[in-house]
């Protein structure tokens, strides 16, 4: 088994490169400068010269703000991109995993969201990425796509990851209390990924328990408390702001606890692992 990471210096990619490593399986990583998906040429040649046995994209355009004023690239991203590699790898015999997003089920959810639901996204980014879906799905069936949700880790530049240092630097920090989600820490993530590497179907992946990022942060500044570490004073907010964001955006992952034979963990029992 050869595994093909795109998007290998986000969040998740860096995540599931470091996990295969650690699992011992060959693994070959590419970021944006040295594989851009959005290019044929270098996707056949990478393809190629490697010879994968399983692909992963985990390269997207993910500023959900900017997409609304970069629709363009998001959708030549997060549209073509898939498309592309579910060409390649259709072509090539090769099994292939997409990431995909909560937001694809958009702003009306009124409770958890299953696989093989609609999608009905709102703004720019969530669209792009429902168009992706569509298009691997229509050029190569037995791809795999994970959708996953609110994702944080050590290493990420999103707002759940970047908490513990706006906590630990910052007097005060105003943080959302509007939108309810399903918070993802990354390793668990890479861990499912790597158990669906040879899935095909649709899954959903995101840590057990529902809050908004409000409640998020204030447990993970009760747990930084209870290593020492002074935080700063957290206020809600009830304005709820940015385009195209869904107010209850829940995954429903009753499928991969099937598989699994247990739920994932609960979001909060994870949190001590990005404070040590
Ligand atoms: N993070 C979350 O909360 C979350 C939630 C739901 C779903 N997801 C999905 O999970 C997947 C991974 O997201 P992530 O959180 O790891 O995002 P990320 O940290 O932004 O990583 C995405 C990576 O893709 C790269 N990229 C952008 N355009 C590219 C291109 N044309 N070719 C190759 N690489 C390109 C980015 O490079 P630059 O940064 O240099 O542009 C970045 O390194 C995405 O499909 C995302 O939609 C994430």
């Amino acid at each position: 088994m050869r595994v093909w990471v795109l998007g290998a210096e986000g969040l998740v990619g860096r995540a599931l490169v470091a996990a295969l490593r650690s699992a011992k399986v060959d693994c070959v990583a590419t970021g944006k400068a040295e594989c851009p998906i959005t290019s044929q040429e270098s996707v056949f040649s990478y393809m190629e010269k490697h010879r994968p046995t399983h692909i992963v994209n985990a390269a997207a355009y993910t500023d959900v703000d900017c997409a609304e004023s970069n629709k363009a690239l998001a959708f030549a991203v997060n549209a073509e991109g898939p498309e592309l590699l579910g060409r390649v790898a259709k072509q090539g015999g090769v099994a292939l995993m997409h990431l995909s997003s909560d937001y694809v089920f958009g702003l009306d959810c009124k409770q958890p969201c299953r696989e093989e639901e609609r999608g009905l996204p709102s703004g720019v980014y969530a669209t792009s990425k429902w168009e992706g879906e569509l298009r691997l799905r229509s050029v190569y069936d037995s791809a795999c796509i994970v959708r996953t949700s609110w994702v944080f880790g050590s290493s990420g530049k999103n707002f759940l990851s970047i908490l513990p240092n706006l906590l630990k630097t910052r007097e005060e920090i105003e943080v959302d209390a509007v939108q309810q989600g399903r918070p993802t820490y990354v390793k668990d993530l890479a861990r499912a990924l790597i158990y669906l590497l040879s899935a095909q179907g649709t899954f959903h992946f995101a840590n057990e328990g529902v809050c908004s990022r409000y409640v998020f942060a204030q447990a993970l500044a009760d747990v930084m408390k209870n290593q020492g570490v002074h935080t700063a004073r957290i206020v809600p907010s009830y304005q709820n702001k940015g385009a195209g964001r869904p107010v209850y955006s829940v995954l429903d992952t009753a499928k991969i606890a099937g598989a699994f034979g247990c739920p994932p963990r609960f979001w909060k029992d994870t949190l001590i692992e990005i404070v040590l």
